[in-house]
């Protein structure tokens, strides 16, 4: 069955949750195992927390874009900032990569993202912004 739902929220750090129950409510109807609706959220959590950290730099006055997309056994969700962008974005994705290695960033985020989805893009441009759209089948 296919299906929609988009909305845009502050950039704060606790609407990662938000984002996280949203998907879950958005899902509950599909009869998912724990195992994937867990894998699904994780990939929300991960590239919205990029979005508000990395694109917004945690600017509360800025909104993060989400979008989710159910259609033929696949969820497809884009997460957009009209942040700072990626200058490199191939360096971005590698494992262990990060520029904020303070503060708990682990650089595990787009490998998260990876192994979670069946494909994940990323178009960024600097000083525009970051949009992020993980694939994932479900059927
Ligand atoms: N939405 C974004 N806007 C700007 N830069 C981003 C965004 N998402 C990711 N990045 C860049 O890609 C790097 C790697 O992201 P990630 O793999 O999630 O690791 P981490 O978040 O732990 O740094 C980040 O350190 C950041 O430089
Ligand atoms: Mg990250």
């Amino acid at each position: 069955m296919e299906n929609y739902m988009e909305m845009k929220f502050s950039a704060l750090v606790k609407n990662v949750s938000f984002a996280r129950g949203t998907v879950a409510s958005f899902l509950v109807e599909q009869d998912l195992t724990l195992n994937i609706v867990n894998e699904i959220k994780t990939i929300v959590s991960e590239a919205v927390t990029n979005a508000i950290v990395h694109g917004y730099q945690s600017d509360p006055t800025e909104l993060v874009f989400m979008s989710l997309k159910l259609e033929k056994g696949k969820l497809i969700i884009t997460v957009q900032d009209t942040g700072v962008g990626i200058v490199d974005i191939k360096q971005a994705r590698e494992p262990l990569f990060s520029t904020r290695e303070d503060e708990d960033r682990a650089g595990l985020g787009f490998t998260i993202m990876d192994i979670f989805s069946d494909s994940v893009e990323v178009l960024s441009e600097v000083g525009k912004g970051t949009t992020v759209i993980c694939t994932k089948m479900i059927e």
